[in-house]
């Protein structure tokens, strides 16, 4: 079967480099927050063109810090989609906030302003777009209602290492943004592992205190600010995606390169292809979704043809038992609901050979053309 990951191909290829980082750790004697976490905070970053990155121990914590160091809780609501994975949503709940689900656009399914606008009451305090498959929301016009109506924007970064919104980098844009390094995120780490980046020092240091149990940045190191947890990223973890960013930007290159073959495959198809960009507004490809009406029988033809494939999410938020309280009609959001019977993802990581890219094409396109 050709995977939709790249996870077992990348170890593969970076094997060597990756087993020396790991063994210099665990010779240092250094594991938690020591010099690896440091230099991978400066250089992850610097690549994301962002002041601070504080490395955090998941993607969903990454959220959580965010909306912590926000200062929202109790009371306060946040605007999410309501087609995402849902941590995005579990987040603002963990944190004791309400969850206000909004529809997404039907062109690259994230939301957009007039979806956000929608669902605002004074209650909002903040809004979290997702850049879904590493396809870019319209960070312009959603940082322009942000400032209109004294909003936080926390960017969901997780499937979006390195995408392009006119010519930057997303998590540039908003207050905060959380990026996940899951194993098979386009960065991905050997367990689990997340990070917060921004350009605001004060939401910085807020975040390093959440992370480590709340102690303040100066003063004695039994003293305590705040009352949080632990979110810390391992040593281990920073030093193995040190030799994984180094190469991220190449591999994301190697990405749209793939996604350009399916698109020019797939063109004449009555498929929905999904967002490519210019360069200047540019996906990253965390994953290559294809939408039909015929998505399950599609996903039967092409397992039968060797092609793992995968959907991205069979349930919208809204539709979720653990949202059920929330009283949500699903007519409100027409477009998560069709997105979610029709999308398919396909093998998409820079490992693929031509032969396997050559192999998933006409295993989509003999499904149509028999
Ligand atoms: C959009 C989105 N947000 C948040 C997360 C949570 O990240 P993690 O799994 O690292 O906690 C993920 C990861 O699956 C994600 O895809």
């Amino acid at each position: 079967m050709i995977p939709i990951f790249g996870v077992a191909a990348e170890y593969k290829k970076l094997r060597k480099e990756l087993r020396k980082a790991a063994l210099e750790v665990l010779d240092s004697g250094h594991y938690i927050l020591g010099p690896q976490t440091g230099a991978f905070e400066a250089e992850f970053a610097s690549a994301m063109q962002a002041k601070h990155a504080i490395s955090l121990s998941s993607g969903t914590d990454a959220l959580e810090v965010a909306l912590k160091a926000l200062g929202i809780g109790p009371g306060d609501e946040v605007v999410v989609p309501t087609f995402t994975f849902v941590a995005t949503a579990a987040a603002v709940s963990s944190v004791g906030a309400t969850p206000i689900f909004c529809d997404v656009d039907e062109s690259n399914l994230n939301i957009t302003v007039k979806q956000i606008e929608a669902v605002l009451t004074p209650k909002t305090k903040a809004v979290i777009p997702v850049h879904l498959y590493g396809a870019p929301a319209n960070m312009s016009e959603i940082m322009n209602l942000a400032v209109q109506k004294n909003l936080y924007v926390i960017e969901d970064c997780a499937q979006a290492h390195l995408a392009q919104w006119q010519g930057k980098p997303v998590g540039a844009f908003g207050h905060i943004a959380a990026f996940s390094f899951y194993p098979s995120k386009n960065l991905g780490a050997f367990g689990d592992a997340g990070a917060v980046t921004t350009n605001d020092s004060n939401l910085a240091n807020a975040c390093l205190e959440i992370r480590n149990a709340g102690r303040g940045l100066s003063g004695p190191t039994y003293e305590y600010a705040r009352i949080a947890g632990n979110s810390r990223m391992a040593e281990i973890q920073a030093a193995l995606l040190r030799v994984k960013l180094k190469g991220l930007k190449e591999r994301t290159e190697k990405r749209i390169a793939v996604a350009k073959y399916y698109d020019k495959k797939f063109s004449k198809l009555p498929l929905i292809l999904p967002p490519i960009g210019d360069g200047q507004t540019q996906s990253v490809f965390h994953l290559y979704v294809i939408r039909s009406e015929k998505r399950d029988e599609l996903a039967n033809h092409l397992k039968a043809a060797g092609v793992s494939c995968g959907v991205y999410y069979p349930l919208p938020l809204h539709r979720q038992k653990c949202y059920q309280h929330l009283n949500l009609k699903p007519e409100a959001f027409p477009n998560a609901e069709k997105a979610s019977q029709t999308v398919l993802a396909l093998p998409m990581h820079p490992y693929l050979s031509k032969s396997e890219i050559s192999q998933v094409a006409k295993a989509v396109i003999s499904f149509f053309k028999g």
